[in-house]
């Protein structure tokens, strides 16, 4: 029996207590989870229950591109559940029909054909199936440092520990997995230029021995496990590399889509087109859950006269689709794109100032307004402070102790294992990054005196 008592007019302290009480906290411990209660959110910044502000400074979950509350968008939510609600996938609506010609104007060109999910991991489901049916073929490469959902294939393809839990009988079959690129801590300890991108031949090595391969899927720029920014011929020679064997290129932007790296899709940094393409997160700027898995023209021209085998209740709902075409004409309005790239030398040179002052700061790397910053205990071996399993095991980790202290002095910063990710919402402010930065000036002391 819970000992919260439910009232009317509760505190912030009861509020908390009951949402602990009652609700899972995702992946972590239970026993430290004390949420935090927030009541509002505007622009860059959100309030708690207090009244104490906080800057966004990983836009929730790299998701919150616009800000909070752009009255364009909130409006369209509103607009949306008055003139149609719900209505079944099987209809068209005009929702359906105006966000499919606005994402024609802005994804890669060649992606034509639309599967509207609710959350990235659907998206990912989405786009494993129609590999697998359209191929014939079933194994999907993917990369160890990595995460791609939370279900049954996105974790089997999730390379990070989220999946170790699910192993071996959890998880769905045919996931192998490859090298990431990171050329900061080669997984292969090779050494860019030098090595002549041996990572993606790899995959190459991979693709001829084990037969059976559907597709490959990639973060082009991988998100929450360290920004990881591929050398410029990675991913033309992916591409490659997938067409010389029959395989599909899935580019998974969930996380990197939406101007995050400063071009509407980190593919377009290399002009690379991918086969499949999914995303969520900034497709709304998260005000409503809504997946995308985009596909060629091709791929969709093969269940003309086949089964598609796919598909939700959830399956382009109106409420997530007319915002999300109201939150890509805000970006367009306000050019948040452009944004992103022209304010990527500032975060860049503000960042790389830390990495001089600070001697726990390993690297610092990103695109546009997506940036990671890694802390390690030693910069010459470059060993870090805490490791995966750490992570997974509730330990304490110095990225959070760093955290903590920030959310303290009111800056919400995300951490992973031994780095930060720095991403704000695309609107913010030259002051507010001098804000955010400052913050984790001031608490990298606590590596800085860790350091071997
Ligand atoms: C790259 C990537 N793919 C997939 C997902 C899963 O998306 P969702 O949490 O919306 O299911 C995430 C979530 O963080 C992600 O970063």
């Amino acid at each position: 029996m819970s000992d919260v008592a439910i009232i009317p007019d509760m505190s912030s302290e009861q509020i908390s207590s009951l949402t602990r009480e009652t609700n899972y906290g995702t992946w972590r411990f239970q026993k430290s989870w004390k949420p935090l209660h927030i009541v509002d959110a505007e622009g860059c910044w959100f309030t708690d229950g207090a009244g104490k502000r906080y800057l966004d400074f990983s836009s929730q979950l790299m998701c919150v591109n616009l800000g909070h509350k752009n009255a364009r968008v909130v409006e369209a939510i509103a607009e949306q559940a008055r003139e149609l609600a719900f209505v079944g996938p099987v209809y068209a609506t005009t929702a359906r029909a105006r966000l499919s010609a606005k994402l024609l104007e802005v994804l890669p060109a060649g992606l034509e054909k639309f599967f509207f999910a609710t959350s990235g991991t659907e998206a990912n489901e989405a786009a494993f199936k129609i590999a697998r049916m359209v191929t014939g073929k079933n194994k999907i490469i993917s990369r160890y440092r990595s995460y791609h959902g939370s279900t049954s294939g996105s974790i089997a393809a999730t390379g990070d520990p989220r999946r170790w839990a699910m192993e071996p009988a959890g998880k769905g079959m045919g996931f192998v997995f490859a090298p990431e690129t990171n050329c900061y801590a080669c997984p292969i300890r090779h050494t860019y230029p030098g090595c002549n991108v041996a990572c993606a031949d790899y995959v190459e090595h991979m693709i001829r021995n084990e037969s059976d391969v559907a597709a490959i899927i990639v973060e082009p720029v991988v998100g929450t496990n360290g920004v990881l920014v591929p050398p410029p011929e990675y991913m033309p020679r992916l591409r490659e590399i997938c067409d010389r064997h029959g395989v599909l290129l899935i580019a998974d932007e969930v996380m990197a889509g939406w101007g995050r790296t400063g071009k509407w899709f980190s593919v377009d940094h290399w002009n690379v087109k991918p086969d499949i393409l999914v995303t969520a997160k900034g497709i709304t700027s998260a005000y409503v859950p809504l997946g995308l898995c985009a596909t060629t023209k091709k791929l969709a021209d093969y269940f003309e006269d086949r089964y598609f085998s796919h598909g939700h209740t959830y399956e382009a709902h109106p409420i997530t689709l007319g915002p999300a075409t109201a939150t890509i004409e805000e970006m367009q309005r306000l050019k948040l794109v452009e944004r992103a790239a022209s304010l990527e030398p500032y975060v860049r040179e503000k960042l790389e100032a830390l990495k001089e002052k600070h001697i726990s700061v390993g690297d610092v790397r990103g695109l546009g307004l997506f940036f990671a910053l890694e802390i390690v205990k030693n910069r010459t071996k470059k060993e870090p402070f805490n490791t995966m399993r750490d992570k997974v095991e509730g330990k304490p980790l110095v990225v959070e102790q760093i955290a903590a202290k920030m959310m303290g002095d009111g800056v919400a910063q995300q951490s992973w294992v031994s780095h930060f990710v720095i991403a704000p919402p695309l609107i913010v402010t030259k002051e507010e990054l001098d804000l955010g930065i400052d913050a984790l000036d001031r608490h990298l002391a606590i590596a800085d005196a860790l350091v071997d």
